[in-house]
Order: C-alpha cells, then sequence, then structure tokens
C-alpha cells in the first residue's frame, strides 16, 4: 500500500464506542475533563509522546501533532452501544473507576451520551442480562441496524468521519473457521443464513463500521476483524482495523520485560502470571468460555518475543513435552477489588551453567486508567491513518495492543516485542508526517 501524507482533518470527528462500562466512561470522562483543563491526559503517546524527526544536525524532537495532523480533542464527538441503559454518567457512578468529584463537573455532558441499542446474543456472554437490546431477525438485519444507527448519529451529529472502537466485553472464544471466515462472499452468506454460531456480534459491529466507512478497532481480545472476510471488506472500503486486546497492565509489562531475558541471552523455564480483578469485565471473564478468548490473547504475547525454535538452549525447556518454557495465565474475578487489578508474574530464568533464578513482578495496576489513552490514541491514530490512506490492518498499532493482528494465512509473525513495536509506530508517524522512516537510535 502506497504511503501518503496524511490529509488535514475538516469537521468534527465521532467516536462510536461500542459498550459503555469501566474501560469507555472512563476514557470519555478523560477527554471531557482534558478539554475543560481539569485533568491531564496522562499516558497518551498522542498528547505527550517526542519522535525524532531528521538525522544529525538537522534532527528535532516533536509532538505526534507538529508532525502529523491529528485531530483535536475538541473535535470529538462521542456515541455509544450497550446492553444496559444506563448513560454515560451513571455507568460512569457505577463502575467506580472515578471519583465523584472527577466525574461531577462532566455530569452534564456524560449524561447526554445515552447508549443505542445493543447487537447482543446472550450466548455470547451469559453473565449479561441488560435489556437495552436490538430486536434482530438475523445475523444480517443486526448489521444493517448498526449501519442506520452510524449514518444516523453522523446525521445528528453533523461529524465529518467516524470511528467505531470496541470497548464492549469479551465474547466467548469463536475459533476461526476457513469455510466462513475465510471470504468476505463466505461471511456474508452466513450473515444471512444467521449463522449465529460462527458470527459473533462484535461481527455485525465491524460489517456495520467498514461498509460506513469507518476505521474499526478492536478492543477486547474477540477475533472480530481477524479474519481474512474482514481483510478483504477492509481492503475493498479502504479503511483501516486494528486489534486486538488493549495491552494495559500485565501484558505491557511482559512484552517490555521479555526483552531483557531475550537481549541479555539468559535462560526461560517458566513464566506464571496471574491476577485478580473484581469489575463487570472480571465477572465476563469468569466464565471459561470467555477466558479462553483472553486467554489465547494473553499467550501469544510471549512465544513471539522468546522464540524456543531460535533459541532451544535458552528457551527450549521448562514445560511437560520439554520443548519449551512453561507459560501460564490466569485471571481470577474477586470483587472487592474492583477495577484495582493486582497482578503477580513469576518468572523462572536461568544463567551461567544452567544455575536457576527467580524474578517477581507484582502490579497494582487500575485497569480502566491505563486502557483510557490507549483508546485516546486508537482512535485518533486510526483516523490519522485514513486520512493517510492507510487501510486493512494497521500493524503500526501493534504497539497498544496484546495480540496484534497478522495475516497468518501466509505465515506472518506478529511483532509482540514492545520496542520493536514503537519503532514501528515511530516510523508511520514519521511516513504519515512525510518525512523518511528510519531506524537510528534516538
Ligand atoms: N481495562 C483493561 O485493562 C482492558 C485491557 C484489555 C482489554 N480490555 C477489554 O475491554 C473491554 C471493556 O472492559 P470494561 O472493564 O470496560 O468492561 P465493562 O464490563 O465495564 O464494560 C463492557 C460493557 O460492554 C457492554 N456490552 C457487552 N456486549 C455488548 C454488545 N454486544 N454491544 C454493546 N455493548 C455490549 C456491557 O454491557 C458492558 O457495559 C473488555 O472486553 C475487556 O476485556 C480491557
Amino acid at each position: 500500500m502506497a504511503t501518503q501524507k496524511a490529509e488535514a482533518p475538516k469537521g468534527k470527528l465521532g467516536v462510536l464506542v461500542v459498550g459503555l462500562g469501566a474501560v469507555s466512561t472512563t476514557f470519555m470522562a478523560g477527554v471531557l475533563a482534558a478539554r475543560k483543563g481539569l485533568a491531564k491526559p496522562v499516558g497518551s503517546m498522542t498528547q505527550y509522546d517526542k519522535i525524532r524527526i531528521g538525522r544529525g544536525e538537522d534532527k528535532k524532537y516533536l509532538h505526534y501533532k507538529d508532525i502529523v495532523p491529528i485531530a483535536d480533542l475538541n473535535d470529538i464527538v462521542f456515541g455509544a452501544w450497550d446492553v444496559y441503559p444506563e448513560n454515560a454518567f451513571e455507568s460512569a457512578v457505577n463502575a467506580e473507576v472515578l471519583k465523584a468529584k472527577d466525574i461531577l463537573p462532566l455530569q452534564a455532558e456524560l449524561e447526554a451520551i445515552k447508549p443505542m441499542k445493543a447487537a447482543f446474543d446472550k450466548n455470547y456472554a451469559k453473565r449479561l442480562d441488560g435489556n437495552n437490546v436490538k430486536d434482530c431477525k438475523d445475523r444480517w438485519d443486526m448489521a444493517e441496524q448498526l449501519r442506520e444507527d452510524i449514518r444516523n448519529f453522523k446525521k445528528e451529529t453533523g461529524v465529518d468521519r467516524v470511528v467505531v472502537l470496541w470497548a464492549a466485553s469479551t465474547e466467548v472464544y469463536v475459533p476461526v473457521n476457513d469455510e466462513v471466515h475465510g471470504t468476505l462472499e463466505a461471511l456474508e452468506a452466513a450473515m444471512k443464513a444467521d449463522d449465529k454460531e460462527n458470527i459473533a456480534p462484535s461481527m455485525c459491529y465491524a460489517y456495520a463500521a467498514l461498509q460506513e466507512g469507518c476505521p474499526f478497532i478492536m478492543g477486547a481480545p474477540n477475533t472480530t476483524v481477524d479474519i481474512p472476510a474482514m481483510w478483504e471488506l477492509a481492503e475493498k472500503t479502504k479503511m483501516p482495523i486494528a486489534g486486538k486486546d488493549f495491552k494495559t497492565g500485565q501484558t505491557l509489562v511482559k512484552s517490555g520485560f521479555a526483552p531483557i531475558i531475550g537481549t541479555r541471552c539468559l535462560g526461560l523455564n517458566g513464566w506464571f502470571s496471574t491476577n485478580i480483578l473484581g469489575n463487570r469485565d472480571g465477572l465476563v471473564l469468569d466464565e471459561p468460555a470467555n477466558f479462553r478468548t483472553k486467554e489465547v490473547s494473553k499467550l501469544s504475547t510471549l512465544e513471539s518475543i522468546l522464540v524456543p525454535e531460535e533459541q532451544p538452549d535458552l528457551y527450549g525447556h521448562g514445560n511437560d513435552e520439554d520443548t519449551q518454557y512453561y507459560h501460564k495465565v490466569r485471571i481470577n474475578y474477586y470483587p472487592p477489588r474492583n477495577d484495582n487489578k493486582e497482578g503477580w508474574d513469576n518468572i523462572d530464568i536461568f544463567g551461567w551453567m544452567g544455575y536457576p533464578m527467580q524474578i517477581k513482578i507484582n502490579f497494582l495496576c487500575r485497569d480502566s486508567i491505563l486502557a483510557a489513552p490507549l483508546c485516546l490514541d486508537l482512535v485518533l491514530l486510526s483516523d490519522l491513518a485514513m486520512r493517510a490512506g492507510r487501510y486493512g490492518t494497521q500493524r503500526f498499532l501493534s504497539f497498544f495492543l496484546k495480540s496484534p493482528m497478522h495475516d497468518y494465512t501466509k505465515g506472518e509473525v506478529p511483532v509482540n516485542h514492545l520496542f520493536q513495536q514503537y519503532v514501528m509506530l515511530k516510523n508511520a508517524i514519521r511516513e504519515m508526517g512525510g518525512y523518511e522512516a528510519d531506524e537510528e537510535i534516538d
């Protein structure tokens, strides 16, 4: 795909969020608060990071907005869908992520964000029982109704462009089925045949977004846009897609820490990660079929950074079959902690002559506080990519994602190494700003 300089944005940017829960209301509240000068958008690369442009004596470090035409926070207009009817203010209060002092000054604006009826199927999230749900004849009708929602949102708000972001619950695991997900034609036929098993509601959202000319971002680990049929649709509609699964706490640490072991040529026998989490996300993930989706996503991180086939002496031992280190990820629903997740990592490494050592990491994080800036960056950068004529899987956004999309049909390996992902991000920004990509050390 030819790289071109991004065009300057005209008018407002609509951000339609699927799911109006903890992450999305924290994201929305933070943007509204930053606009009023009441809070700082800490953690957001698009608002804080600086990238080097030029080399040698000509080099300078600039904020993204001074390199590429990123939409302004003042130009964002929010909308949402949810299974529950509560508006963004009520939902933010229920989520208990933010304090009253941070939500109350935004009350009127948050109350105005009322969720549209969700495209939902209880079989995909058994623990949810809200009634703000569309009545759909079949999956095709589900997508048609969502398309109409997007068109109405555009008309009512007058926004120039829309990005659709999935920040809704994790659905049950939908394995890729080539017969249904392999081509756009097969996918559409399955939607029309109401194939509920292979077509998740999230696929209807993605289908609707792309058909309406909106980039689509998958923030949960759902396989939604990670299938050839959706790549085909994204190519056809010339829309960017990104996914999957916000890289927030434990996996961020893993993708940043594993390179220390790999770069220093230390060995790994095992990595055990466990979490306790008590928000609604944790409740949904307590269901084994939903956890499976998350597990697949979380497990993929390490294997492409510490590769047993490339370094069999270092990474080829440790588990039952003795072919690679033991890697286990657990999430435990524990209500008293609500959104304040605690993660423990136990890393069994070995050094010179095989002598064992251990590393322990204990991360007391706040899930939605970490996810909110990723929502902002993914939305702004997808909108930018669209204006730069980029479409299909946006690999430069891997930096923000736990399980980056890649073309597995061609044996492509995803890049999970945080610092390699950062190089990809910086180079994409440089190119979209009309500068040369490079790999010089900063
Ligand atoms: N916070 C993090 O650190 C983090 C990291 C990675 C991924 N995620 C993912 O982000 C998502 C949101 O997390 P959260 O903590 O805000 O969860 P949440 O439970 O607070 O909010 C999710 C909302 O989505 C709604 N929903 C479910 N299915 C829907 C559908 N089909 N259509 C419309 N709405 C629907 C639910 O009713 C709920 O209000 C989860 O999938 C989670 O796994 C979060």
